[in-house]
């Protein structure tokens, strides 16, 4: 069966993410016009929003109601400005120059501009979640927020390292980008005031994420600007050991192996063409494709923990369509 995106995920809560832009809109609102400039041309751009879906999902799949879905729309718009603003950051980090099709923030203004409107975007999220008016919630998010900032400093200390290994780098995107999708899924649950449903929702969103960041890995390989909306050999200019790379390393003598350490610790794109072959031909990719169905079996595992319903559905199709993008 093929997965659609609007029939099979979206359609539950269609209306509610629908009703979540007025919050993003709000949240991006500042009497600075530039500040709005900046943060317009990122929101505007759109992205897959993915995790506001997730948290909306997470939110009746716990039992909310139609009616008692504003608070949980709001925070869908929470996490959707957080992850915009880990993006703007992550573009400069990266020096990248496209991102959601579109020149990245830094590119079309400077890295100060973005650093500073990242900062905003963080600030007036949890401005907006102290509206949510519950102190577990705000705790969990500090903590959480703390280490996704923690995962990007240990990606910066990693980079040019060859010697990085699987579970450094299980680390790093677990702070990076499963934290986020964790806080996203969880943090329904905290506010529906479903406490045992944190733990199979935190379960799936980092499992979920891993695969998704893993997946997001192989694609900066093998698939192009057009259809990522970002450029390729991003993490390869930047001396990224990611799982590709640190397993072609495990899988490689010689002068391949050596190839592959060294476009680690120098970067730079020169050897791109080599390191994409060496990738595919020694068993690398085949490796990170496994990992990614582990970590997505894992993911759909603890979602059995869950009532059945056609939200935990719409969670497990979700899980399934991010896979699908390797295959
Ligand atoms: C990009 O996330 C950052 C990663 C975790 C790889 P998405 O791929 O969800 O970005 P958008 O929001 O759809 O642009
Ligand atoms: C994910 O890492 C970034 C964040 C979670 C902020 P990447 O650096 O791989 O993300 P892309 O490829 O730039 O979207
Ligand atoms: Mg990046
Ligand atoms: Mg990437």
């Amino acid at each position: 069966m093929t997965i659609d995106f609007k029939q099979d995920i979206l359609a539950p809560v269609a209306t509610d993410f629908a009703a979540m832009d007025k919050f993003i809109n709000e949240g991006i609102t500042s009497k600075v016009a530039l500040v709005m400039a900046v943060s317009k041309h990122v929101v505007e751009a759109g992205g897959k929003r993915m995790r506001p879906i997730m948290c909306l999902l997470a939110a009746k799949a716990c039992g909310a109601t139609d009616t008692q879905m504003e608070p949980y729309r709001k925070l869908a718009a929470i996490i959707e400005m957080l992850h915009t603003a880990t993006l703007v950051h992550d573009d400069v980090v990266d020096e990248s120059g496209l991102r959601r099709g579109r020149p990245t923030a830094n590119a079309t203004w400077n890295n100060q501009t973005a650093v500073l409107v990242g900062d905003f975007l963080i600030s007036r999220a949890f401005d907006l979640l102290v509206d949510l008016d519950n102190m577990v919630l705000l705790k969990d998010f500090s903590t959480g927020t703390c280490e996704i900032a923690e995962g990007e400093v240990l990606q910066l200390q990693a980079q040019h390292q060859p010697e990085t290994t699987e579970q450094t780098y299980l680390d790093i995107i677990h702070g990076k980008t499963s934290r986020l999708f964790e806080l996203a899924t969880e943090g329904a649950a905290i506010l529906a005031g479903q406490p045992q449903y944190r733990e199979p929702l935190r379960l799936f969103a980092g499992h979920f994420g891993n695969a998704f960041q893993i997946i997001d890995d192989i694609l900066d390989y093998t698939s192009d600007a057009e259809t990522l909306g970002k450029n390729i050999g991003d993490d390869l200019m930047e001396g990224k050991p990611t799982l590709p790379l640190i397993s072609a390393l495990a899988n490689t003598q010689g002068e391949e192996h050596e190839i592959i350490r060294k476009s680690i610790a120098t970067g730079g794109t020169a050897d791109l063409e080599s390191v994409i072959q060496i990738v595919q031909t020694s068993g690398a990719l085949d490796y990170c494709s496994r990992r990614a169905n582990e970590e997505t079996q894992a993911a759909i595992q603890a979602l059995s923990h869950l009532p059945e319903s056609k939200y935990r559905q719409a969670l497990y199709n979700l899980a399934q369509l991010a896979l699908h993008r390797i295959q």
